[in-house]
């Protein structure tokens, strides 16, 4: 007899469809799984003979084939045990057939018949929601992952058994409470703005560089707290949207991290540290295996010491930069995945790290031109604005303390709500995303803006890209300041937080 039963497998970050046959024939008693399997999918054999007779059902021994179709489609992971079980046992009529077609099944036996989960729930949960399926069956430990799917039924089935009884139209398990979130608030503050003394004009381009979500650099001497304001940026960015959330963890369920199934409102910070490999970074050392890039998606991906980092690193971060996603393609598998991120880099401005301190600075123009050279170029390029750091105006303990990251964080989301109801019909939400076009239409210049422009223009001091970066920034100094008209004024500070001056050993003007 002929059981179909309903599953997925995972690509990239998506699911799709994938039926699984069995059918059970007279002849020697053998158990084969065909169609494009990988080895885990190979071992459900073991797992699922196992867990049949151990949840107390019959094994057939006969001659049974469970082919996994389309057989083109690679099959991944241990997320078939529990339909091609059911398969069995229906085929070997055990439990009715009809349900088996309106139910998808997802999840891993254990040998004793439990029902664990399995990576990537989330988005199986959206696509049993768009294949109209009337139920999603799987194990307790994600369920909630896939109650985030509006509108789709979930069906917690602790055991094997308890999958046979859905199926035979009885009532699922409870679904579980959802896991409190590691205890953060309390047990580790979350590094606030407020912390930082003096430096007035760095937290106010760490503010610019949030409202806008643009690339930034902090450049500035040992010491100065570019690291201790790097770390602060999170606390001043607006909640992730739920979209936005949504993605965020799709990626965490994919990639296996626990993600508790209640919506996440806090953006991703990512700090890999300078020796990371390429594929740490960008990702594709294994298959199904994401760089700190995917992990950064809608977040912000904080590289401390940039010029630490190795120059072919710091290149494979162009595609991401300006695509928003990265393609994996290997021999065997290629997937496409989202990498959208604010990038936040730190740098000393030389070697020795006190250029602009005249007197202080060691470097020669030779050991400054190799500075440069290696932040320079196309990673240069997609970074917006400088923040320069300091030491002259740093003192730990007489500066005054910066406003708490609270009031900050009211700014910048006042501002990305200006830029969101401007952008929208372009389908971007921030200032960092608009492109030449965009530019044109948007940031409307007062007369003293368009004579400031000109001038630059006409002294060559800026390339077009440069020019480009300095309106965005400009547009986004003004929705900070709730103007709709970009006046001169804020484009003579954008200009001041020009990116190619925090290399040139000299202070931005
Ligand atoms: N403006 C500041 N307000 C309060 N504390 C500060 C400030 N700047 C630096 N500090 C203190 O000095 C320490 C060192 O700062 P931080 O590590 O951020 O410097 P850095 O610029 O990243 O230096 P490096 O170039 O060596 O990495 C911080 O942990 C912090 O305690
Ligand atoms: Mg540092």
């Amino acid at each position: 007899m002929l059981a179909r039963a309903r599953t997925f497998t995972i690509e990239g970050l998506h699911a799709r469809a994938v039926t699984v046959e069995v059918d059970i024939r007279p002849g020697l008693p053998a158990f084969a799984i065909v169609g494009l399997a990988d080895a885990a999918v190979r071992e459900a054999r073991d797992r699922v003979h196992a867990a049949v007779l151990n949840s107390g059902y019959e094994f057939p021994a006969r001659r049974i084939t469970a082919n996994l179709a389309p057989a083109d489609v690679p099959k991944v992971g241990p997320g078939f045990d529990l339909a091609i079980a059911c398969g069995v046992l229906a085929a070997s009529g055990q439990i009715p057939v009809d349900l088996l077609d309106t139910h998808a099944l997802f999840g891993e036996l254990s040998l004793d018949g439990e029902v664990r989960a399995s990576h990537g729930t989330l988005a199986v949960a959206e696509a049993t929601m768009k294949a109209g399926l009337r139920m999603l069956v799987l194990g307790p430990a994600r369920a909630r992952e896939a109650t985030l799917v509006e509108g789709l039924a979930v069906g917690v089935v602790e055991r094997l058994s308890s999958a046979v009884r859905v199926l035979s139209g009885g009532a699922p398990d409870p679904l579980p409470q959802p896991s409190r979130p590691p205890l953060r608030s309390a047990a580790r503050r979350q590094p606030d703005l407020g912390d930082v003394r003096g430096q007035p004009e760095a937290v106010r381009a760490l503010t610019i560089a949030a409202a806008g979500a643009h690339n930034s650099l902090l450049s500035g001497p040992p010491g100065t707290g570019k690291t201790m304001l790097a770390q602060r940026l999170p606390s001043i960015l607006p909640p992730l949207e739920r979209s936005e959330a949504i993605e965020v963890m799709r990626i965490h369920s994919v990639t296996g991290r626990l993600t508790g199934g209640e919506l996440l409102s806090e953006r991703p910070f990512r700090a890999p540290h300078h020796s990371i490999t390429t594929a740490g970074l960008i990702g594709g050392a294994r298959r199904g295996w994401v760089g700190e890039v995917v992990l950064a998606h809608n977040g912000v991906l904080f590289l401390d010491e940039l010029s630490e980092f190795a120059r072919p690193t710091l290149e494979a971060l162009r595609q991401p930069l300006e695509d928003g996603r990265v393609a994996i393609v290997r021999a065997r598998h290629s997937a496409v995945y989202p990498a959208r991120f604010m990038l936040m880099a730190a740098t000393n401005p030389c070697p020795c790290g006190y250029a602009g301190e005249d007197e202080r600075c060691r470097c020669s123009e030779a050991d400054l031109a190799r500075h440069r050279r290696r932040l320079s170029g196309p990673l240069l390029d997609r970074i917006d604005l400088l923040v320069t750091m300091e030491r002259a105006a740093v003192d730990h303990i007489g500066g005054e303390l910066a406003t708490s990251s609270a009031h900050v964080r009211e700014q910048v989301i006042e501002a990305r709500e200006r830029q969101a109801a401007r952008l929208r019909e372009e389908g971007i939400l921030v200032n960092a995303q608009m492109d030449a076009r965009m530019l044109r239409r948007h940031v409307k210049l007062d007369e003293g803006g368009k004579r400031v422009l000109a001038a630059s223009r006409e002294r060559g001091l800026l390339s077009a890209r440069g020019q480009h970066r300095a309106l965005r920034v400009a547009r986004t100094i003004a929705d900070l300041e709730r103007s709709e008209r970009v006046k001169h004024e804020h484009l003579a500070s954008a200009f001041s937080l020009r990116p190619e001056a925090g290399l040139s050993g000299r202070r931005a003007a």
